[in-house]
């Protein structure tokens, strides 16, 4: 899709504060500091309009993206962030639950991991989740940029093994910086959302 309008509206703690235009959404998760802003803003060609940082753990609540007045982005605070205490965990937890079991409008799950480390229990517990509520997931191996594409084959293999992906399944590798992988996660996503 080519993006030129894009506009945060809202930032939701809430179900009460979802929008309620009704259009598909697609939410992106994964840990903290693996580089969910950085792909939304790759995907809506924004430098920085979603706020990316090297502080684990800035994005505290569900941010709706309108994307070109078709879709929403929702940028998932990432999880698996250490230094946060037990109740603001358990909080997060509730909320991400909330959204991603009661959300009719969600149609995909972006799964962020980082491709250059074996995925953490957190993140395949993550796909697991996804996976037990039927929600389509696309897994994106970020910061691709830092391994040498001779390594991409093994650290897609590494990935898959880990999570027990199905062959079908795919695994796009991704660079914020190169912007690789763009298109491929932008074919997914208009595929769950309008498909
Ligand atoms: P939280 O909001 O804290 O959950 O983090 P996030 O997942 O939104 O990560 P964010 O996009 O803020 O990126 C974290 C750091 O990783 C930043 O310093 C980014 O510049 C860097 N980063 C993100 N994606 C890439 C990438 O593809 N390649 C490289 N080299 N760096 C990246
Ligand atoms: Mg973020």
């Amino acid at each position: 899709m080519e993006v030129n309008h894009v506009e945060l509206v809202m930032s939701a703690v809430d179900p009460a504060q979802y929008p309620t235009t009704g259009y598909p959404e697609i939410a992106l998760v994964g840990r903290s500091n693996v580089g969910k802003s950085s792909l939304t803003n790759v995907l809506i060609n924004r430098r920085s309009y979603a706020r990316t940082s090297s502080q684990p753990g800035k994005t505290q609540t569900l941010n709706f993206y309108n994307v070109e007045d078709q879709l929403y982005f929702v940028d998932v605070p990432g999880y698996g962030y250490a230094k946060v205490s037990k109740s603001e965990r358990e909080k997060w937890g509730q909320m991400i639950e909330t959204y991603l079991t009661q959300r009719d409008q969600l149609k995909g799950v972006v799964s962020l991991v980082d491709a250059r480390h074996a995925p953490t229990e957190d993140d395949i517990q993550m796909y697991k989740y996804l996976a037990y509520f039927n929600l389509p997931t696309l897994i994106v191996a970020t910061k691709s940029d830092k391994i040498a594409r001779g390594k991409w084959n093994q650290a897609v293999s590494q990935i898959k093994k880990a999570m027990d992906l199905p062959n079908t399944d795919n695994i796009i590798m991704f660079s914020a910086p190169k912007k690789i992988g763009k298109d491929a996660v932008w074919n997914w996503i208009e595929q769950q959302a309008f498909g």
